[in-house]
């Protein structure tokens, strides 16, 4: 299998969580990955020390860039990067996404991944949702972007929270298309 090169930005949702586990499960499944590159809003820095009790930690086999760095490869899509996962995404940068913006640089890479009809998966996060959100991800989807919103399962009897969080990671890493090893119902 060639190896992906993937962008994960984190925005200001509830669920840092969910990022934690995104970024420690692509760690692990390195063998499979060319690069990845990591992008947090200020807000994404604010949610994760609030709701994790620590401040992100840059200890990640991982490229970080600032949100303004522009210079990012990702930022062009001659970059080639394959994927990119907002996880989770707040409705501000779902909306400045369906606008089209393009005004830091996890708009700008979601813009780029768009255009060249490459895989964006936003792990939306926020409820009840507006009829704006609900606008706004139809017309990601409309233009070829992948909904796969925060909503966990507990068919697989999740202990931990981080068990439930990757109830909701494992699906977004199987839409990457990378393997991994998952509860798959069916299979005992
Ligand atoms: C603790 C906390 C939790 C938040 N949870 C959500 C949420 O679940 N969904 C959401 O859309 N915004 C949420 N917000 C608000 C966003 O952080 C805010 O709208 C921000 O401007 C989003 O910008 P960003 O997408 O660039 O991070 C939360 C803010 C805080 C401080």
């Amino acid at each position: 299998m060639k190896k992906k090169k993937i962008v994960v930005a984190v925005t200001g949702a509830s669920g840092s969580v969910y990022a934690k586990v995104l970024l420690d499960k692509l760690a692990d499944l390195s063998d499979q990955l060319e690069a990845v590159g990591v992008v947090m809003s200020d807000n994404a820095k604010t949610v994760w020390k609030h709701e994790l009790g620590a401040g992100y930690d840059d200890n990640y086999p991982f490229a970080s860039y600032h949100k303004h760095d522009f210079m990012a490869p990702f930022a062009s899509g001659s970059a080639k990067y394959d994927t990119m996962i907002i996880c989770p995404c707040s409705m501000g940068t779902l909306g400045r996404i369906a606008a089209g913006t393009s005004d830091d640089l996890v708009c700008r890479a979601a813009d780029v991944i768009l255009k060249e009809r490459r895989k964006l998966i936003l792990v939306v996060r926020d409820t009840p949702f507006s009829l704006i959100h609900l606008n706004n991800m139809k017309t990601v989807t409309e233009a070829g972007g992948i909904i796969c919103p925060a909503n966990p399962s507990f068919y697989s009897k999740p202990v931990t929270l981080e068990d439930v969080a990757a109830t909701v990671v494992d699906r977004v890493l199987d839409l990457a298309g990378l393997d991994l090893p998952s509860y798959r119902w069916g299979e005992s």
